[in-house]
């Protein structure tokens, strides 16, 4: 779908020089990721509470490994798609910075030079006794959970229900939306929080505040401006606008 972009986003995208990409499931959709929500959302399929927790981690962590391989090998089929792509491509004419809720490792791939991850990443695990860290871990169907050489158990480097965001990666974020001209929200419902914080803070720093979102979210309210189309055509439609003025 081609949409004209509005008017007032091609002021400020006329002066702006630091944009803040704020992504969320939906950012992937079109990679082929299923989002969490809606009718087609991973936790309309599977249990949270006996997969995404520490407490279950520990109970059972071969079917968590299991589910985990599973995510993985669908996000190892599936590529950056044309909105990762122009996010990158916008480094051209932008200082940019991403922030992500997505742990699958896709701003990585499309090339984004400076990305903060505050929902982890699953490609990366440690291990729970030591800390030892282990990257890009295969987990074949037919063997235990993963071990470190300490004998500890390796878990996934992503946040659980009930547990800590990155500090480093949350703060950081925050810094970058002090300097952010432009904030965008992108293929986020918006209803978890702390990361949903991010998006309260850029509006009380007045920011201009762009949602991208095919439908209307709890955060709706807060934006200046609302484009209601997928992730992909919306940001090939402003990488093109872009390229027109710069
Ligand atoms: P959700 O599944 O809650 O929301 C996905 C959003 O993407 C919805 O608002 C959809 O309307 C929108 N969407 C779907 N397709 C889209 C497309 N092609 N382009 C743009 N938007 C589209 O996912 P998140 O908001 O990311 O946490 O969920 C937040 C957190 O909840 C996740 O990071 C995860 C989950 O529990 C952890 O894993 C810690």
């Amino acid at each position: 779908m081609k949409n004209k972009i509005n008017e007032a986003l091609i002021e400020k995208l006329k002066s702006a020089k630091n944009l803040v990409f704020f992504t969320g499931a939906g950012m992937s959709a079109e990679s082929g990721i299923p989002t969490f929500r809606g009718t087609d959302g991973i936790w309309n399929k599977f249990k949270p509470e006996e997969l995404a927790n520490f407490n279950a981690f520990l109970k059972n962590p071969k079917l968590v490994w299991e589910w985990y391989q599973y995510r993985k090998d669908i996000i190892h089929k599936s590529a950056p798609n044309n909105g990762h792509i122009a996010i990158k491509e916008l480094e051209k004419y932008y200082s940019v910075s991403v922030i992500t809720q997505n742990v699958d490792n896709l701003h990585y791939r499309a090339g984004s030079s400076e990305i903060y991850e505050l929902h982890g990443n699953i490609e990366k695990n440690y291990c729970i006794s030591c800390n030892k860290r282990y990257d890009f871990i295969d987990f074949p169907e037919s063997t235990d959970s993963p071990r470190c050489e300490c004998g500890g158990l390796i878990r996934p480097d992503i946040v659980w229900f009930g547990e800590n965001l990155p500090q480093d990666q949350y703060s950081s974020a925050e810094k970058v939306i002090e300097e952010a001209d432009i904030f965008f929200s992108i293929g986020t419902s918006g209803i978890v929080y702390p990361a949903a914080y991010l998006a309260l803070n850029a509006n009380k720093l007045k920011k201009f505040l762009v949602e991208i979102n095919p439908v209307d979210t709890e955060l709706t309210h807060i934006f200046d401006l609302t484009i209601r189309n997928s992730s992909a055509s919306a940001l090939e439609n402003i990488l093109t606008t872009v390229e027109s003025f710069k």
